[in-house]
């Protein structure tokens, strides 16, 4: 079907550049199937003057959409569709349907897991450059990445693997959590390979607790957390931040209100980006012990200090065997990989691993040694250092430019380390709630997360996408937002 030009309603008096309106109208025609896989956009001057507008700005439009890959250009066959539509096409008035749609019962637990999602279930098509922990693509190093890609393929298993994950990449992530998070006397058996801190959050959720058992988290916390508590059917309990830290419930007496689980972001908390103090720690280890909980700490991003040592992880500052540490790559490298690693006491090692294999969960082996090979030559460590002095850069200069272009209306509760700026909103902004502080910079487009901290209203800002090119413009567009909620 062509495309439908009725529906192409540009606003040229609106606040949205009209390449990103055409952008958005042909991403949703393409989605819901008026133009199916392979077919042709017309061509950018035949689209201009119909629309009435510049050709600039319908090539910038399929730029947009190429950048997506929704589209790609086939030289003299023109821009084509190159993704199936994701909703059935428009229905056909002409002819009548007598098929009935089949009934779809989930089991209850199959609705627990399918309701327990806090995302969309929509791949996000594009960054927005304010987005809070994206590490920039822009500075992965391909050509080391690529390097390894053959060598993995000619020494990774081709066949099934069974032992929760592969030995080189265990060994390399042994000596990566000594070196970076001060993690040593770990066997590489104790590192299990995951698809991400979500996927280990998940298995260990649903291997760990029974429905009905309680899970304490902090408050606020990441909602991959919560998703992964919930879709196992655990009653989540919340726990406040002070600016120690998680602090650690003292009135839980009875076997009853006991949490089974425990999981703390403690050295960069997320949101609030604060450190739990050592004093913390061990009153959490503690307090867990007696419960007889599992401990788990989620070290999403730790790797990011700046200006002092990294800030230390429980399983580094204790050896009790109710802790299990989660790490993940999606920071570090890019959440495209999907890769993740559990470090658990030997108790629970054979008890995971025939989990994951029953389930089928494993991460894929051949990006398993690739990284396992890119880690072995020491690409990672290179990296890591080159993205650690180019955010402290990025964050220190969007701290000095918010500071300069829009003092009065925050205060920035900066943590050095981590990806993101907290800000703190002015008192004149807390009658506003988190959701309509949300929807507000929803409809600006700017990616940034809301959180209520401390009885007040905070911003979660990414810096590290912040290059020299857009970083002015980008945080403009952020002051901008931040003033018409006054207006
Ligand atoms: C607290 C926290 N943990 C973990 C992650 C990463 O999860 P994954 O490894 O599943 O990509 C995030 C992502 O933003 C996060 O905020």
């Amino acid at each position: 079907m062509p495309i439908d030009i009725a529906q192409l309603q540009l606003q040229p008096n609106g606040t949205i550049a009209l390449a990103r309106q055409l952008y958005q109208l042909l991403h949703q025609q393409i989605m819901q199937g008026q133009l199916t896989y392979h077919e042709r956009l017309p061509a950018t001057r035949q689209l201009a003057a119909t629309l009435n507008i510049s050709r600039g700005v319908v090539v910038e439009a399929y730029d947009m959409l190429k950048l997506d890959a929704i589209v790609a250009g086939f030289g003299k066959g023109g821009t084509r569709v190159c993704v199936p539509s994701t909703q059935s096409p428009p229905p056909d008035q002409s002819k009548k349907s007598h098929a009935t749609p089949p009934k779809i019962a989930l089991s209850t637990r199959g609705q627990r897991i399918a309701n327990s999602r806090n995302y969309p279930n929509r791949s996000q098509t594009r960054e927005f450059p304010l987005t809070p922990s994206m590490p920039d693509f822009r500075l992965f190093p391909l050509k080391q990445w690529q390097r390894v890609a053959a060598m993995a393929l000619n020494s990774s298993p081709k066949w099934y693997h069974r032992d929760g994950g592969l030995p080189l990449l265990k060994q390399q992530l042994c000596t990566f959590l000594a070196q970076y998070r001060g993690i040593t006397n770990v066997q590489p058996q104790q590192v299990i390979i995951t698809t991400g801190s979500q996927g280990a959050q998940s298995l260990l959720a649903t291997l760990l607790c029974n429905s009905g058992d309680i899970a304490l988290v902090e408050s606020p916390c990441w909602t991959g957390t919560v998703s992964a508590l919930k879709q196992a059917g655990l009653d989540i309990i919340t726990s406040p931040l002070d600016n120690q830290g998680m602090q650690v419930p003292v009135n839980i007496r009875h076997k009853k209100q006991q949490p089974k689980i425990v999981i703390t972001s403690a050295a960069i908390q997320f949101p609030t980006g604060i450190t739990m103090t050592p004093a913390r720690r061990q009153a959490l280890v503690q307090a867990t012990q007696a419960w007889q909980s599992w401990l788990i700490e989620d070290d999403y991003a730790a790797e990011y200090s700046y200006n002092h040592h990294p800030p230390p992880s429980i399983l580094a500052t204790s050896r009790a065997a109710h802790i299990i540490h989660i790490g993940t790559m999606s920071k570090l490298l890019m959440p495209a990989l999907r890769m993740g690693w559990l470090v658990v006491p030997p108790a629970l090692i054979s008890p995971i691993v025939s989990a994951m294999n029953t389930l089928g969960l494993q991460a894929s082996y051949l990006q398993q040694q690739q990284l396992g090979l890119f880690m072995q030559y020491g690409y990672l460590s290179t990296h890591l250092a080159h993205c650690r002095a180019v955010y402290n850069f990025r964050r220190k200069r969007a701290c000095d430019y918010l500071q300069r272009y829009a003092k009065g209306y925050f205060s920035i509760t900066d943590s050095i380390s981590g990806m993101n700026i907290s800000l703190r909103l002015d008192d004149r902004f807390s009658d506003l709630d988190s959701r309509q502080l949300s929807e507000h910079f929803k409809q600006h487009e700017l990616g940034i997360s809301v959180y209520r901290f401390q009885d007040c209203q905070h911003l979660l800002l990414g810096h590290t996408l912040l290059d020299d090119a857009s970083y002015a413009k980008e945080l403009d567009s952020f002051i901008h937002a931040i003033k018409t909620l006054t207006a």
